[in-house]
């Protein structure tokens, strides 16, 4: 077991980002607010981007707090035990909080609160892909090796928040409560404008023709990448190192296919829908995966 992992509760996790105290901290001393927003995540799935939305969306198409304060203050993550620290004094209102954690720990804190959360999840063989070049490139996660040994880690080992499977079917047995949307990485691709509506919808929030206009080109991939608060490059190259593969780095639907060998996509299919089989929620990647 490399040390950059750490284990709780019977998941690993990034020792840089989650620890012993943090995960003690979110459990019995976090204040959890009804009209909180929680943007949750497996890795690679689309988080930076919900950020950038819900920022937008908060400040009615204002791009001025996106532009001048760094996505982790914007919206920090509730497992980092300073972030988690600073949340409960803070007077922000509602707060955009932002979380990997697996529902099976995260509900143990979170209870009844009303407070709305928004998963936003990808094709695994894209978040596959993005977390092997983020593995590489950054702090928190062991060195991926080949390709061909990282997915079997993906597909078959204990992974850092949980495998993708359980990740993914935990969270969705939150389907159909007032409170919890979920949102896919392939629709923000498709239609990113009526994303943002049917999530201000979500919000109960009203912006008009141009605050919906200023959310979705502040929150294309090529603002985004330029923007310092947003693409990571103010972090210490310790936790992430731009030269070895950008935070944003393609930001495309389908890069799995430039990746993954024939055997290796078949490997993919075979697994996935032995995992999926008992999950009743239907995703736009699911054609797509071989008989
Ligand atoms: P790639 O590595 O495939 O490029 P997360 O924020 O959950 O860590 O996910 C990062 C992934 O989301 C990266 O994927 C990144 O490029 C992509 N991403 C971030 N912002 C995006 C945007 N505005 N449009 C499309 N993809 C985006």
């Amino acid at each position: 077991m490399s040390d950059a992992y750490m284990e709780y509760d019977g998941f690993l996790f990034p020792h840089h980002a989650v620890t012993k105290e943090s995960m003690e901290f979110l459990a019995n001393e976090f204040q959890f607010r009804d009209d909180d927003i929680y943007n949750v995540t497996y890795p690679k799935s689309g988080t930076t981007w919900m950020i950038e939305i819900l920022s937008l969306i908060k400040k009615h198409g204002d791009p001025t707090w996106n532009n001048t304060v760094p996505n982790w203050e914007r919206a920090p993550w509730i497992e980092e035990l300073e972030a988690a620290q600073k949340l409960n004094e803070s007077e922000e209102c509602p707060r955009l909080i932002t979380s990997h954690l697996p529902k099976q720990i995260f509900m143990k804190s979170f209870k009844n609160s009303k407070a709305k959360i928004i998963y936003t999840i990808r094709n695994p063989k894209d978040a596959a892909v993005s977390l092997y070049y983020f593995a590489i490139m950054s702090a928190f996660y062991r060195d991926p090796g080949s390709m061909d040994s990282f997915l079997k880690e993906f597909l078959t080992e204990k992974m850092p928040y949980g495998s993708w499977f359980e990740h993914v079917k935990g969270w969705m047995e939150m389907q159909g409560k007032d409170n919890f949307m979920f949102q896919t990485y392939e629709d923000l691709q498709k239609d990113l404008r009526g994303s943002v509506i049917k999530i201000c919808t979500f919000l109960g929030k009203e912006l008009d023709d141009k605050a919906v206009d200023s959310v979705v080109e502040n929150s294309s991939f090529n603002n985004m990448k330029q923007n310092k608060m947003a693409n990571f490059t103010l972090l210490a190259p310790g936790f992430m190192d731009h030269e070895k593969s950008p935070f944003m780095r393609k930001g495309i639907v389908g890069d799995w296919k430039n990746n993954f060998t024939v055997a290796q996509n078949e490997y993919f299919d075979k697994i996935y829908k032995s995992e999926m089989q008992d999950c009743s929620v239907k995703f736009p990647w699911d054609t797509s995966i071989q008989e």
